[in-house]
């Protein structure tokens, strides 16, 4: 049986998809503070509670045999954790709960979600994994410290983990039952294509970065193509073939925030008026991954990372769903 953290959640929900569709057994974990109850599969046994709350948390390895873990719950949000640290800094706490119920009921794998926000402003693109890490940011910052506990309790305790270095999730499932829905949004894609579907204006936060047309530059990830990520880290922790690895996942393409705007017009088919705002703090110019890593040694290969078809299977959830899971 695994258990998913975060299962409400936009990438959790995915997974659960998927792991249900492949034939596991699936406990979600999920206070439902970001995400949506209508977005667990039905299939999925869903335990609604917080990893604040270590009782609740022990009670659930009591009660079901979890072989495996994989862990999304998390304040994932940048410019919310510059303005409020703290909430990020909980991630630290949640994090630590759940290892410590895992690590009493004897359950040893897990596969963590991370990010490409603990590298920082990249020395070299694309990103390799043993890039130095330098967070500008504290979500960044409390994903690189999780990882660092990690390591540790790999050899105290003999955790054997994969922890998977997110680009910029995006798009939905392909066959339009999952999206993404934030309340308030503040992802880029969902937000061009909800100002395409209401007439809206975008803000383009930054003009001066040294990019190619001064806008940042990121690298765009299908989240299907994430989670089949994740089932590769899973079984090859579970049959014992990795101990302890980190990847990156993205598409090692980067596109601007005025490309994928552009992008996004040749999708719908409507302009996009936009207007060049302030820098948000906490951002990095550029991130853009490195995933010959994962490639190499799992066998991952992402099908759905090309910007149209990210643009284009998000779109297909926003039109056929303009008040999301509502
Ligand atoms: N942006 C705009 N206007 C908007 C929204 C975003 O110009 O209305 C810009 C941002 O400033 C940024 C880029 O679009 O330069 C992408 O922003 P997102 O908010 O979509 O994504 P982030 O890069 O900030 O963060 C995402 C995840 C993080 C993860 C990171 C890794 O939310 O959890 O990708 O690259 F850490």
């Amino acid at each position: 049986m695994i258990l998913v953290t975060g299962g409400a959640g936009y990438i959790g929900s995915h997974a659960v998809k998927e792991l249900v569709k492949s034939g596991h057994r699936v406990v979600v974990l999920d206070n439902l503070s970001t995400g949506h109850r209508a977005a667990v599969d039905k299939k999925a046994i869903f335990c609604p509670g917080d990893l604040h709350d270590l009782k609740f948390i022990h009670d659930i390895f009591g009660e079901y045999p979890i072989e495996l873990v994989m862990h999304f719950a998390a304040h994932s949000i940048v410019p919310q954790s510059m303005q409020e640290p703290l909430l990020s800094y909980r991630n630290l706490n949640c994090t630590i709960n759940l290892l410590e119920a895992m690590l009493k009921a004897g359950v040893r794998k897990l596969v963590f979600s991370s990010t490409a926000a603990v590298y920082g402003e990249p020395l070299e693109t694309p990103i390799p994994e043993n890039h130095p890490l330098k967070p500008t940011n504290p979500y960044g910052q409390s994903k690189a410290w999780i990882e660092a506990i990690l390591e540790q309790l790999h050899r105290a305790n003999g955790l054997d983990y994969i922890s998977l270095r997110y680009f910029n999730a995006a798009g939905a499932d392909p066959e339009g039952e999952l999206g993404e829905e934030h309340h308030p949004e503040t992802h880029l894609i969902p937000i061009i294509l909800k100002a395409a579907l209401q007439g809206e204006e975008v803000s383009v936060f930054g003009s001066d970065y040294p990019t190619k047309d001064g806008t940042p530059v990121r690298d765009y990830i299908h989240v299907s193509d994430l989670i089949s990520a994740h089932l590769l880290a899973m079984e090859a922790l579970l049959q014992g073939r990795k101990q302890r690895e980190i990847y990156n996942l993205g598409h090692q393409r980067g596109y601007s925030v005025l490309e994928v705007i552009d992008a996004a017009r040749q999708v719908t088919g409507l302009d996009i008026p936009y207007r060049m705002a302030d820098r948000r703090p906490g951002d990095p110019s550029t991130l853009v991954a490195s995933s010959a890593k994962i490639k190499a040694e799992l066998g991952w290969e992402p099908r759905y990372s090309d910007l149209q078809t990210i643009i284009a299977t998000a779109w297909e959830w926003v039109r056929q769903h303009p008040r999301g899971y509502a």
